[in-house]
Order: structure tokens, then C-alpha cells, then sequence
């Protein structure tokens, strides 16, 4: 195929899982070299949502052949563009680039046409950045560039968790692993730490409660990003345990890769050694439970995270977009 070939495009309810499934297989193997994920779950789950009609998108077809597809999922009234990925089988990677860029189109073009859509996000993880900034800018998308670093674990010493569940802090409360019932403590903790935060504007569930409530359903109890890992999640709560200061979400990515999916500490104890420390505990768990290392994404302008992150040694593996478009109701 050469990027001449015309393509037809078909809405992805169309397809069952099995006319996907090759696709996804392909683009699993993209992952894991990549960025050392085993992306075979979540694909899996995008399988079981085709055949189920429930995702919405496109699928690109080469002389009848599946060469590409999109999909978004829809919040109220927003929508989220999950992934965009097409095949590499016998052509260069400019050419699968330019089926995905004709399925970005054919997508946008669909979400800015939709009625009472406000917000389109998209975050392509795994895609370099500026590679599909083209049509996204457009059709009037803000691009963030965002960071994925990760950290080796072979000489982290894992002494001071293996020892003990709870740690002392000195300005009062303790840092212990995550428990079931932080579930409802976390959203305040979460909203309260992105206040006026860049990561607020790209990803707007951090700015409400129940925006919040929906992430950390897809990271602790959906297989959304990973498999949650409770042991390696630290808290630092306050006296009473009725409050949290601050937390380190982490979930398994591959048998040997941990993501902290998430990691915020309250505004009032920002600068204090909170993010260090469970970042610290997070390493010594994870290196406890078998793992080689730590990855983690950060939003290039936020300059303070990824200072601490350098400092503590994660190193950039791989830049990404994330982008944003509102619609202006003025
Ligand atoms: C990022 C965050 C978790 C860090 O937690 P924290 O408790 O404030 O961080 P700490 O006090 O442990 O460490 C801060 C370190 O970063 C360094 N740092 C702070 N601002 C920095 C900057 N602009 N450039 C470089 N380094 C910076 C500090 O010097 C300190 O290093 P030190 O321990 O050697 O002195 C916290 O600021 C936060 O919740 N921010 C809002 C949410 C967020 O951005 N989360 C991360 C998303 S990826």
C-alpha cells in the first residue's frame, strides 16, 4: 500500500471484536517495545467494548483490509479519543501515520459537528509527539506536550518498607499503603491538589468530585491503565485517618513494570519532602514485588513535578501529545 491508496472509512460499530482483534494484537506488540507495556489487557477491554457496540469511532479499510481504527468514549458532554493506531504490516511508518492522521479527520470532524459536544481531550501516549499535530491544530486543538519518564529499580534499597507498614511524619499523621476506604477519601485530596493546575485544563475529571470519583474507578477498580497494586499505593493521612494529605497511586503495567498513575500532596504541604518520600516508598515496593522499574507521565510545563522526578532519578524515555478542544459558547 502507498499513502495513494484510497481508503474507505466505516463507523467502528460496524465491526465485532474479531475483525479488530489482528489490529490490536499488532498494536500490543507497538506497545511493549515501546514502552515496555503489556497492553494485551487493555486491548482486550477495547475488544469487548466493540463487540458490544459500545464505542464509537472509525475503522479504515485497504481493498476490504483492516488497516486502522479510532475510537472516543463519551462523558456527558465530552469526548475522549482512547487511541488511534494503524498497521505497519508491509508499509513505513509515514504511511501508517498518514491512515491514522485520515482517521483523526474523519473524527474530529464528526465530534466538532456533534450537537451539544463541548470538550474533545486526547492523550496519544503512545505516539511520539507532534506526529498527528497536524490535524488536531487544525481543527483547533491546544497541544500539551507531556513527558513519559521511568526509573530503574536494580539499585533501589528497599529496607525502609520492608520493615514496617506504617511511617511516622514529622508534621503530624503517617504515611501507610492504601486502603479500600481511601477510595472515598481521595477525590478531595485529588481536586484540591489541581486547583488552577495545567493538568486541571487537559483532563477537566481532576476539577470536580465526581470527575474524580470516575478516574479513580478506571485506575482502582477497572484494568483501565494496569493492574492496581494496593501494596505499592502510599497515603500520608493525618492523625485522625479521616483526612489525606497527600497519595501514590501505582498499578502494574507489565510483570515487570510499575506506572504511578497517579501522585498529588495538598497544596498547604507541597514543598515539604511528601512527594519525595511516597515516591521513595512506591520504588521500595514495587522493587520488593519483583519489578525493574517505574514509569510515569508528567506534563512538560509542569516544571516542579519533573524537577523532583530527575532528582530522583527518572529519565525521559518518550514525549506525547495530549491535546484539548472547547467549544467556545460566547
Ligand atoms: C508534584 C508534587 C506531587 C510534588 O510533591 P511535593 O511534596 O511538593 O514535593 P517534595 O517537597 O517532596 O519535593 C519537591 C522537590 O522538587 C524540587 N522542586 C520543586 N520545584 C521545582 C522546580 N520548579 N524545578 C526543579 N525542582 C523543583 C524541590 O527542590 C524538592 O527537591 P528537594 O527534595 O531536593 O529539595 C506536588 O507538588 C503536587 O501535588 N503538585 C500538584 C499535582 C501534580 O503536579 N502532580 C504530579 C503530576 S505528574
Amino acid at each position: 500500500m502507498t499513502s495513494a491508496v484510497q481508503l474507505d472509512f466505516l463507523d467502528l460499530r460496524h465491526f465485532s471484536a474479531q475483525h479488530l482483534r489482528p489490529l490490536l494484537e499488532e498494536e500490543s506488540a507497538l506497545w511493549r517495545q515501546r514502552l515496555r507495556w503489556d497492553y494485551r489487557n487493555s486491548a482486550s477491554l477495547v475488544l469487548q467494548y466493540v463487540e458490544s457496540h459500545l464505542l464509537s469511532g472509525y475503522v479504515a479499510l485497504d481493498q476490504g483490509r483492516v488497516s486502522g481504527y479510532i475510537f472516543c468514549v463519551y462523558e456527558s458532554n465530552k469526548a475522549v479519543i482512547g487511541d488511534v493506531f494503524a498497521s505497519r504490516h508491509g508499509i513505513d511508518e509515514e504511511t501508517a501515520t498518514g491512515v491514522e492522521l485520515q482517521l483523526i479527520d474523519r473524527l474530529l470532524e464528526t465530534l466538532q459537528h456533534t450537537p451539544g459536544l463541548r470538550r474533545v481531550e486526547a492523550q496519544l501516549l503512545l505516539h511520539p509527539h507532534g506526529m498527528h499535530r497536524e490535524p488536531f491544530e487544525r481543527s483547533g486543538f491546544q497541544l500539551y506536550p507531556r513527558l513519559f519518564l521511568e526509573m530503574n529499580l536494580r539499585n533501589i534499597d528497599p529496607s525502609p518498607v520492608l520493615a514496617q507498614d506504617e511511617i511516622e511524619w514529622a508534621g503530624g499523621g503517617r504515611y501507610r499503603r492504601w486502603v479500600a476506604s481511601d477510595f472515598d477519601l481521595a477525590p478531595q485530596v485529588i481536586t484540591s491538589s489541581y486547583a488552577g493546575h495545567i493538568d486541571s485544563e487537559i483532563n477537566d475529571q481532576y476539577l470536580s468530585a465526581s470527575g474524580t470519583q470516575r478516574f479513580l474507578h478506571n485506575i482502582v477498580r477497572f484494568p483501565g491503565c494496569g493492574i492496581f497494586e494496593p501494596e505499592a499505593s502510599w497515603v500520608l493521612a493525618d492523625p485522625s485517618d479521616h483526612k489525606l494529605y497527600g497519595l501514590l497511586l501505582c498499578s502494574r503495567v507489565s510483570a515487570e513494570i510499575g506506572h504511578v498513575t497517579q501522585i498529588c500532596v495538598l497544596p498547604e504541604f507541597q514543598g515539604k519532602g511528601v512527594g519525595r518520600k511516597l515516591l521513595e516508598l512506591c520504588s521500595a515496593s514495587m522493587q520488593i514485588r519483583g519489578c525493574e522499574a517505574i514509569t510515569l507521565t508528567v506534563t512538560e510545563q509542569n516544571l516542579a513535578a519533573v524537577g523532583l522526578y530527575q532528582k530522583l532519578g527518572y529519565r525521559v524515555q518518550h514525549r506525547f501529545d495530549a491535546m484539548l478542544w472547547f467549544r467556545d459558547t460566547r
